[in-house]
């Protein structure tokens, strides 16, 4: 039997299926201009699939992106929070992931830990595509990549900024880094640096440097990443809005960074927290895009566990 394509972790696929997966999603949102977003796309790939989604975080942009991209792929959805599920009330991950195999053709997950998600794949008999977990946001960097070139042109050779928590979002940037070849310095407050097991997963072909001074880390850049300061699960609020408040990405943050360069947040923001109005309404900001960008990166991503792209 093939292998199974799950979506777990953007450093476990190679650059040639990153690559792929970023064209596809671009080739998917050009043709459909401007078509109704319930429309199914001319050649339905997912034609009489069913996705499953499973919570338990809040989310807005992944649930709704999530359901629009397997539509627009001609499948089905269904939507549970983990709390009104068995598993809410301990049905071991594994038992709900052999269940569940048998009634849906792929299963979403946003999971408060990684190791779930890891667990529930290995006893799931469907692909499973990270929907964000603690150490991970697979999905949102692909959209982030892809609204990137949108404007930029080919990511690789060209220098991103991160500036902020080195949390699941940046994991997953500076996975992609190593993959697709492109210079991601990240600067975070000393307590908060990424992990150091993603800097070794980032790999040679591209180079991510990490740093603690935000103004270092965007000078000249194309672009500069922020994500919250506070992240779902984090407990330290009043401690990590004092450590962070020097990393806020302001226009003067902004004006370190090359001219023309793009402003990205994954979103939700905290606007006065981790980004200011005039960034995040301004014209270097391309955070809506980036938005909508979700649902089409993501139907590169169900195309693909479902056997297509490449
Ligand atoms: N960016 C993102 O994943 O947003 P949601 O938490 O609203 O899904
Ligand atoms: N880092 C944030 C991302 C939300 C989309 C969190 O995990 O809460």
């Amino acid at each position: 039997m093939a292998e199974l394509r799950h979506f777990l972790d953007l450093w476990r696929l190679d650059g040639a299926t990153l690559r792929a997966l970023l064209d596809e999603a671009a080739r998917r949102k050009a043709a459909r201009g401007g078509w109704p977003t319930g429309r199914v796309d001319a050649d339905a790939p997912a034609a009489g699939r069913t996705l499953a989604m499973i919570f338990e975080k809040n989310s807005t942009r992944t649930r709704f992106s999530f359901d629009a991209a397997i539509r627009q792929l001609g499948g089905a959805s269904v939507i549970a929070n983990a709390q009104d599920m068995q598993l809410g009330r301990g049905e071991p991950v594994e038992d709900t992931a052999r269940v569940l195999s048998r009634m849906v053709d792929l299963v979403m997950i946003r999971a408060n830990r990684h190791e779930d998600i890891e667990r529930f794949a290995q006893a799931a008999t469907v692909p499973v595509i990270n929907g964000l977990t603690d150490r991970g946001h697979p999905c949102q960097i692909l959209a982030d990549l892809m609204t990137f070139e949108a404007h930029r042109g080919p990511v690789e050779g060209k220098t991103l900024a991160w500036v902020g928590d080195g949390n699941n979002v940046c994991a997953s940037l500076i996975h992609a880094a190593g993959k697709l070849g492109f210079t991601l310095r990240v600067a975070t407050p000393a307590a908060y640096h990424p992990d150091l097991m993603d800097l070794a997963r980032a790999g040679n072909l591209g180079k991510v440097e990490v740093g603690h001074d935000p103004r270092e880390a965007a000078e000249g850049a194309d672009a500069v990443f922020t994500d919250t300061w506070v992240s779902m699960g984090d407990t330290d609020h009043d401690e990590r809005v004092a450590a962070f408040e020097p990393f806020q990405v302001d226009q003067a943050m902004m004006g370190f960074a090359a001219k023309d360069a793009l402003f990205l947040h994954c979103l939700p923001a905290h606007r006065g927290e981790e980004v200011t109005d005039a960034v995040m309404d301004g014209p270097q900001s391309v955070v809506w895009e980036e938005a909508e960008n979700r649902i089409h990166a993501q139907k590169a991503v169900i195309a693909w566990c479902l056997g297509g792209v490449c």
